[in-house]
């Protein structure tokens, strides 16, 4: 059985997951760039960054799979917003319903993981995005500062990382049961 890992990451931290990923399951981790014909695998991993609520590479990788018909598809999405509030995951979800087919979306099993900033790279265009989203948030009511915005202003112009691998351990456990490797059938 095929397996992949895909990753769109433009600073790393979603290409971190996936080569911890990639490690540990034993496919091969490629940037969504470099992936040949998608439809070649049975099991297929995806891990993108967030970036202004789209996951990168995500509509552009799956576009080219015909069918989803008895391939696993695992799909996590790598930000900056706390991935176990509930706000941030529904508006997580509403993004990926533009990106994604309804069928394509239900049938994939779908993670949140935490990444991290580095405002010392990034490039100019991402530096005037936040710097203008930084400006617009400060002057927000406090009740009115959603997950996403609480991150970006605790976490403007610095370098932080919440990068933590053993979040990948539900990724792994899906992963390794589609190559049959896990199921332990104690009935
Ligand atoms: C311009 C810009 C927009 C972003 N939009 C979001 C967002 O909508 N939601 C989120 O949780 N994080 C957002 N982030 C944070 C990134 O998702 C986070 O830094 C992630 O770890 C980047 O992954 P990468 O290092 O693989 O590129 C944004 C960052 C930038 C620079």
């Amino acid at each position: 059985m095929a397996g992949i890992v895909i990753y769109g990451s433009q600073y790393g931290t979603a290409r971190q997951y996936a080569e911890e990923l990639a490690g540990r399951t034993g496919h091969e981790a490629l940037p969504y760039g470099s992936v040949g014909d998608i439809n070649q695998y049975d099991t297929i991993a995806y891990v993108g960054a967030l970036y202004a609520g789209g996951v990168l590479g995500m509509k552009r990788t799956f576009a080219k799979l015909q069918s989803c018909e008895g391939k696993t598809v695992v799909i996590a999405t790598v930000g900056l917003a706390d991935p176990t509030d509930s706000q941030n995951v529904s508006s997580i979800s509403n993004g990926m319903a533009k990106q994604l087919p309804a069928k394509l979306l239900q049938a994939a099993h779908v993670f949140h993981l935490r990444g991290g900033i580095d405002y010392s790279k990034l490039g100019f265009k991402h530096k005037t995005m936040m710097r203008l989203l930084h400006g617009k948030a400060q002057s927000l009511p406090e009740e009115e500062k959603t997950a996403e915005v609480r991150a970006m202003l605790n976490t403007y112009g610095k370098q932080v990382s919440f990068v933590d691998f053993d979040a990948l351990d539900p990724l792994v456990a899906v992963l390794g049961q589609s190559r049959g490797v896990l199921p332990l059938d104690r009935s």
